[in-house]
């Protein structure tokens, strides 16, 4: 398949992206003076593509500087900082900077490997997350054929190969789906007008050019039945930068019921960020906006705005979805599905399907609630990670987690958040000097450890168990929490059963429950 970047064995091959559409020019960037230019000016762009781009210009640096010997990681060090920070939004140019730069210590020609199989990855990970996206649009949507909406580009240009959001969208296409595609124009610099109804023409797709602010008057008048766009970063909470003018439409179509999807390769995640607010917005040239193809359309000396980016928050995004997984905003309902929750059903239900009771287990008059169900599905203890991890919003620095089965969901948290993770167990378990903090039980008292130093005063502490009960497990937890000068920033179980008073008994803490059984009363229960 050809791609967007290549290598001739000297230097970089790219397509350049401002020729287009009026000619088709491929630059040859021998330097990484040259690399960072094109970057910069925008002939590289797209988030996945300068991040190939960015791991490139590191495998050149490495073979310019390959004589240096003791000079070279330095030297290739210095450039690879230059490169990373060519544009500050899109986490991508990082990663694909540092991914190759990793490689260093095996020799230049280990990083031009690394490279290069970076963009043959590329061409996979988003034919992998096209399909997953296509899917998903044709179960959240009901008529046939599609008239989708999409802003910039994220297409083959804005990537190595197949592109995201529209990889999705010639997927559709492809599988007969699609009436229309209205392509937004993406003012200033036309990355929709110019590149995205190009790509589109290449591949037969019948498309309009939308007016960037008739986008919403358009889903208004029943024009759009799905609105599919790519990201330059999304942060651990699920909040999405990318091009200018997304967040407008974001909330345009929640007003109008419309599914908002963000069709993204993993490495545009950023885990280290907790939120949007924390992402830098580039801030673009005034003459981008005052003048058009090298003509003045602002008087002279006009004040600009000019920020390349937004940030839509997660609450506007119906799903994310990636090579790997869907994030689905939680409650989102498929319409058509009435054999039974599915992916798409609210995280209550599907554990509801999942649970399993055993009377009489481990002793009589005990029901056993067995949540075994819910691990053994693929990525549902990813999207109860995510869902909790949405809810606590980032106000949290560390996960405690509860033996046995608080374990789970902790270790899926602590990846999915990004924090670290400490494990709470019974008696004799820890080796080492440990706290403790003893809790009654219906049938005596038991005790919780955790070992000395595991948490720092004033950390803000989630504390995560399988099921609550009465509570005292819970309890245990957050005085071992509180008993070392931290904070309980919340409290997360997968299943409560009501009527045992555990969340009475836990009142002071903020809880959430993914699934709560109610007629437990009278029943001695345990997990
Ligand atoms: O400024 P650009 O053109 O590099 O913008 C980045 C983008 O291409 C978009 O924001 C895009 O929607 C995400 S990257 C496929």
């Amino acid at each position: 398949m050809k791609t967007s970047l290549n290598w001739d064995g000297e230097a970089v091959i790219a397509v350049d992206q401002r020729a287009l559409p009026g000619e088709y020019r491929l630059l040859r960037l021998a330097s990484v003076d040259e690399l960072i230019g094109a970057i910069r000016t925008l002939a590289i762009r797209g988030a996945p593509a300068i991040g190939l781009a960015g791991a490139l210009g590191v495998a050149l640096s490495a073979r310019l500087h390959a004589a240096a010997e003791d000079a070279l990681t330095e030297a290739v060090t210095a450039d690879a900082d230059r490169i990373a920070h060519a544009r500050p939004t899109a986490v991508n140019l990082e990663w694909g900077v540092r991914r190759a730069l990793g490689r260093l210590d095996d020799g230049p020609e280990a990083v031009l490997a690394e490279a290069l199989a970076m963009i043959e990855e590329d061409t996979a990970t988003n034919r992998a997350a096209a399909r997953r996206a296509a899917d998903l649009v044709l179960s959240l949507t009901d008529r046939r054929p599609l008239r989708l909406l999409t802003h910039c580009n994220t297409g083959r240009l804005a990537t190595a190969a197949g592109g995201t959001a529209l990889g999705a969208i010639l997927e559709l296409a492809e599988r007969g789906c699609v009436e229309e595609v209205l392509v937004d124009e993406t003012r200033p610099l036309l990355q929709g007008s110019r590149l995205t109804a190009w790509e589109l023409s290449e591949a037969a797709v019948p498309h309009r050019i939308c007016v960037d602010s008739a986008a919403a008057a358009a889903m208004a008048r029943g024009m759009v039945d799905c609105v599919l766009v790519g990201a330059d970063r999304i942060t651990a909470n699920g909040d999405v930068a990318n091009k200018i003018g997304t967040y407008g439409l974001a909330v345009a179509a929640a007003h109008h019921g419309i599914p908002f999807l963000v069709v993204a390769p993993e490495s545009t995640w950023d885990r280290s960020l907790p939120e949007g607010s924390a992402i830098i917005v580039e801030e673009r040239d005034p003459t981008e906006v005052t003048h058009c193809a090298g003509t003045a359309v602002a008087p002279a000396g006009a004040g600009v705005y000019n920020p390349a980016f937004d940030v839509t928050p997660t609450s506007l995004v119906t799903a994310t979805v990636s090579e790997e997984r869907t994030v689905l905003r939680p409650g989102t309902a498929l319409p058509g599905t009435s054999a039974g929750p599915t992916a798409a059903t609210p995280l209550s239900a599907r554990i509801e399907r999942l649970l399993l009771a055993f009377p009489d287990h481990p002793r009589p008059g005990i029901v056993f609630r067995d949540l075994a169900g819910v691990y053994s599905q693929p990525g549902l203890l990813a999207e109860l990670a995510d869902h909790v991890t949405r809810h606590f919003d980032g106000g949290f620095d560390r996960v405690l987690a509860v033996e046995a089965r608080g374990f789970l969901l902790g270790a899926a948290l602590s990846v999915r958040a990004n924090v670290p993770l400490t494990l709470a167990r019974k008696p004799g378990k820890l080796p080492g000097p440990v706290h403790g903090a003893e809790y009654e039980l219906e049938y005596g008292t038991d005790r919780l450890e955790i070992q000395e130093g595991a948490i720092a005063s004033g950390e803000r502490v989630l504390c995560v168990d399988d099921l609550l009960a009465t509570g005292g497990t819970l309890s245990a937890a957050a005085a071992l929490v509180e008993a070392g000068g931290a904070q309980v920033a919340g409290l997360a179980v997968a299943v409560a059963l009501a009527g045992l008073g555990g969340s009475e008994r836990l009142s002071r803490y903020p809880l959430l429950v993914l699934h709560e059984v109610k007629e437990t009363d009278g029943e001695g229960e345990q997990a």
